[in-house]
């Protein structure tokens, strides 16, 4: 049976839709995956779990469809200033978003845990995450034992990881909506055809054999 997670961390490979030249210079670094892709990974969520979502801010619509597709209500965010300019169309970009969303009944960090909405840490490599967003996560929800970090690149003590450049400790696979509608059938048809073998026998069998 899959293991499931009280916290998932995810930084997708979110594809943009300009030129080219620009999509190819952003897959030199690793590739992309589509939106419908994205949304139909079967994120293994406890009923009740915590997800911490990056986001670009050109992508702030897609992370919200994205936590909606794997089944988490949007709360709050922040960001993190990277100190560094970097390039942009509209503005020249120095920050990326953090989104959080939960699914069933969990609370937020303890009031000694709450920082400030703005992480600041100098970027290092390409797409490379800041240390200090993990390290407030490690601290805030101490209390959680199963974290699972998604589009992973290095394996991180206390996480269990999964994405293309890392060895995987769970597998995921992209079901999309009517791979789910067929595989809900398939288990129907089989849980009927249990009964109505269930059935059959009770009706075969002598009524002496059902008295212990
Ligand atoms: C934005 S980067 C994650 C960067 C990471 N958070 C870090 O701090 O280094 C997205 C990652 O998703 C991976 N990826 C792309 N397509 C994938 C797929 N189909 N399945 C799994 N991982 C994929 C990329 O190779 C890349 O490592």
């Amino acid at each position: 049976m899959q293991k499931k997670y009280d916290i998932i961390y995810a930084d997708p490979p979110w594809r943009y839709d300009f030129s080219q030249t620009k999509q190819r210079s952003i897959e030199s670094h690793y590739n992309s995956m589509s939106l419908d892709d994205i949304k139909n990974l079967d994120v293994p969520a406890k009923d009740d779990c915590i997800l911490i979502l990056w986001a670009t801010a050109p992508k702030i619509v897609e992370a919200i469809e994205v936590m909606v597709a794997w089944g988490f209500e949007y709360k709050t965010q922040a960001i993190w200033d990277k100190v560094i300019i970097g390039m942009g169309y509209w503005f020249r970009g120095q920050h990326e978003i953090l989104m959080v969303g939960t699914k069933g009944s969990m609370s937020p960090p303890f009031a000694v845990c709450r920082e400030g909405s703005v992480f600041r840490e100098q970027r290092t490599g390409h797409s490379r995450k800041p240390k200090c967003v993990r390290q407030w996560i490690d601290s805030s929800f101490a209390h959680l034992r199963n974290k699972l970090e998604l589009f992973a690149r290095n394996k991180t003590e206390g996480w269990d990881v999964w994405g293309n450049e890392v060895e995987c400790d769970v597998k995921l696979e992209v079901v999309t909506p009517e791979e789910h509608i067929r595989r809900d059938k398939k288990e129907a048809e089989f849980n009927a055809a249990t009964l109505a073998q269930d059935a059959q026998q009770l009706e075969s069998s002598d009524f002496n054999d059902l008295i212990i």
